[in-house]
């Protein structure tokens, strides 16, 4: 099992209840041979401003080892520390389709607001490394034949790129790619953000993980609701509190929860509650972060070691792919 998180941003409370928590209690499990790493040669695709994507690096590394990556059981590392991510890269653009590269949604996201704003230029201000994303993230899976690798559904369609990569290659040279599965768990909760809409980086709605209480208390207070007064019953479909809630009760605190909407609890006191019970279950590991955060040396060598067992798969079978293809000593 593999996967990756693009380093751009603070992590923040939806990508902890949609990916970080799922993927850390999956570390612990004894069962999956897992690859989680910090895809930071992706986060040049989307930013260049160097100290954000070296910041972000950080407070993720932090994030994931504060809230008990398995470090031991699990490989973790850098993508940048891999330099046979990027040889393979190159291989596998040798066998990707441009048509199949064409029809990759952000690409083509990218591509229809060029057109919506009356541009002549369809391609303007599209990078190489936006255009060929999906090849550098095959690499990242290939590489290690991962069987599963855990995404939002927003990356569903990146990993069936690999695998019909991956066909392309075992096709033309040989056998030597696994076929990757994209695991979409329909279950995982996707929360509401400052505003309403899905809380997510490019909306700059988010409420950060780890954010000093007071700050942490301010946000939660910001959170968009109706203007249904106490005593009135209030719906929790739909409602971010509820949402953010849910994502950390257990289920019988859930269903409490749910009678108390029912009974007309009030915006303001509920707010105060949810900021109360997430800053108990998240200081422990808030201290742990701003501890980490301050030893960034000790994060260094963790990656380091990470990377270190990485290459121990990565180097002999990028070996093999070269001779795969053609490449090796001449006598
Ligand atoms: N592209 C993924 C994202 O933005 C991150 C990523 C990079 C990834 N390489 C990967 C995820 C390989 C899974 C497997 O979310």
């Amino acid at each position: 099992m593999l996967t990756g998180v693009t380093t751009t941003g603070t992590p923040h409370l939806g990508n902890y209840a949609g990916a970080i928590r799922p993927a850390i209690a999956a570390s612990h499990n004894d069962d999956a041979n897992s690859f989680y790493f910090l895809a930071d040669y992706h986060a040049l695709v989307k930013s260049q401003a160097p100290e954000s994507v070296h910041q972000s690096s950080l407070e993720i590394a932090a994030t994931w080892l504060a809230l008990g990556l398995d470090t031991d059981r699990a490989i973790f590392y850098r993508q940048s520390d891999i330099p046979e991510i990027p040889e393979l890269t190159w291989i596998l653009n040798a066998v990707t389709a441009k048509g199949l590269m064409n029809r990759a949604h952000a690409y083509k996201a990218a591509v229809a607001v060029n057109e919506e704003s009356g541009s002549h230029e369809p391609d303007k201000g599209i990078t190489m490394a936006l255009f060929s994303y999906p090849v550098l993230m095959a690499a990242d899976i290939l590489l290690f034949n991962a069987h599963r690798v855990p995404v939002g559904k927003d990356q569903k369609q990146h990993v069936e790129m690999a695998r019909d990569i991956a066909q392309r290659f075992n096709h033309n040279f040989k056998e030597l790619f696994v076929l990757p599965e994209p695991v979409i768990d329909d279950n995982t909760a996707v929360l509401s953000g400052l505003d309403g809409r899905k809380m997510s980086k490019s909306y700059n709605n988010t409420i950060p993980l780890f954010v000093a209480e007071k700050k942490f208390r301010k946000l939660i207070m910001k959170i968009k609701t109706n203007s249904l007064e106490p005593g009135e019953p209030k719906e929790t479909k739909g409602c971010a509190l509820f949402e953010i809630y849910q994502a950390f009760a257990s289920e019988a605190e859930v269903e409490m929860m749910r009678q108390r909407f029912a009974d007309g609890i009030g915006w303001g006191d509920l707010k105060q509650e949810l900021f109360e019970y997430l800053n108990e279950h998240l200081s422990g590991a808030r201290e742990e972060y701003n501890r980490l955060l301050a030893d960034p040396g000790h994060i260094e060598r963790v990656l380091k070691k990470g990377s270190v067992r990485a290459r121990e798969v990565a180097v002999p079978f990028i070996a093999e792919v070269r001779a795969a293809v053609g490449i090796r000593p001449l006598g």
